[in-house]
């Protein structure tokens, strides 16, 4: 199987056929996920979770998942309680960690991280987040929640909101969606737009994403409207943050003309982008997201270690 042993950095390096493989073979983990049925399959394997930017759902998603397939899990959330304190570099972090575990999960400030320790690991790295970079498992399993509530993704006309210069989900959310051939609507403030190289990339496939600053335009032509917060820690000026905080928000009186089976995604966490009267609407899916992301994580870990069901 080509997944096996397959580090995973950026979904660019998977072909879609291959996409297509792990979002079908994600539909066998519902049950497991659910707790309805049981597995040991990643028995005796172990995990390491290396989180050196703070972390809730994706961490604790990739620990939940390894343990409902009976593996186990090694590693940190707060890396100042580690020997990078000390000096030690990225590369010796991961050396330790490859001679430790079987598999490991990384989220790291910086751009290209993920890359560069899969260069020093011989087991698969998988990137949970490389500062503006990336974020391919958050790709996985937002494609997954597009595909069980829409049936397919092809076609569909798809809003992205938000922080698209910093927001790494919607970096590798874009390209996949173009892949599929979903109808793109980028909407963000004017300096936090989607960075021209992802635009091209979405290109590629024959799309032609458009940017608009029209909300209320985008969202009532909408089959899927995606979330994201302003990335406020990317920021290296405040005064720039400041003049964008609040800039967008999703709230009953925007959703009023909006189609009756408009999904609403978000990666979370949500600072104040999404009211929360949104929640009790049937548009809302986020917390189904949510959920959704440790089905994924575990039909990742079960693919990429060669254990399946
Ligand atoms: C996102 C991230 O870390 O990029 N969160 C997540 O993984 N679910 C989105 C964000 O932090 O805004």
């Amino acid at each position: 199987m080509k997944t096996e042993n397959r580090d995973v950095v950026s979904i660019k390096d998977f072909s879609k056929k291959e996409i297509e493989h792990i979002l079908t073979y994600a539909k066998k983990m519902v049950p497991y996920a659910k707790g309805e049925k049981y597995t040991d399959i990643l028995k005796g394997k172990i995990l390491s979770s290396l989180f050196f930017e703070p972390s809730t759902r994706t961490r604790l998603s990739f620990e939940s998942a390894m343990h409902r397939l009976g593996g186990r899990v090694i590693g940190f959330a707060e890396p100042s309680a580690t020997s990078q304190k000390k000096g030690e570099s990225l590369a010796d972090t991961i050396r330790m960690a490859d001679a430790y575990s079987d598999i490991i999960v990384i989220r790291h400030p910086q751009e290209g991280a993920a890359r560069l320790a899969a260069m020093f690991a011989e087991s698969p790295i998988i990137n949970a987040g490389d500062g503006a970079g990336r974020h391919p498992t958050q790709c996985l399993l937002d494609l997954f929640t597009i595909l069980t509530e829409k049936k397919n993704i092809k076609g569909n006309k798809i809003v992205l909101l938000g922080d698209l210069k910093y927001g790494r989900t919607v970096h590798s959310l874009a390209y996949a969606l173009s892949l599929f051939g979903a109808e793109l609507t980028f909407v963000s403030p004017e300096t936090l737009k989607m960075p021209k190289e992802v635009i091209n990339e979405c290109k590629e496939f024959g799309g032609e994403p458009t940017s608009t600053a029209n909300l209320e335009k985008a969202v009532k032509d909408a089959d899927v409207l995606y979330v994201t917060r302003i990335q406020k820690e990317r920021f290296a000026d405040m005064a720039e943050y400041a003049k964008v905080k609040g800039a967008y928000r999703v709230d009953l009186d925007l959703l009023e003309n909006a189609k009756k089976d408009l999904v609403i995604m978000h990666p979370l966490p949500r600072v104040d982008e999404i009211a929360d009267e949104v929640d009790e609407t049937p548009h809302a899916r986020y917390f189904q997201q949510v959920w959704n992301g440790i089905v994924m994580r575990m039909a990742l870990l079960s693919l990429i270690l060669g254990a399946t069901e």
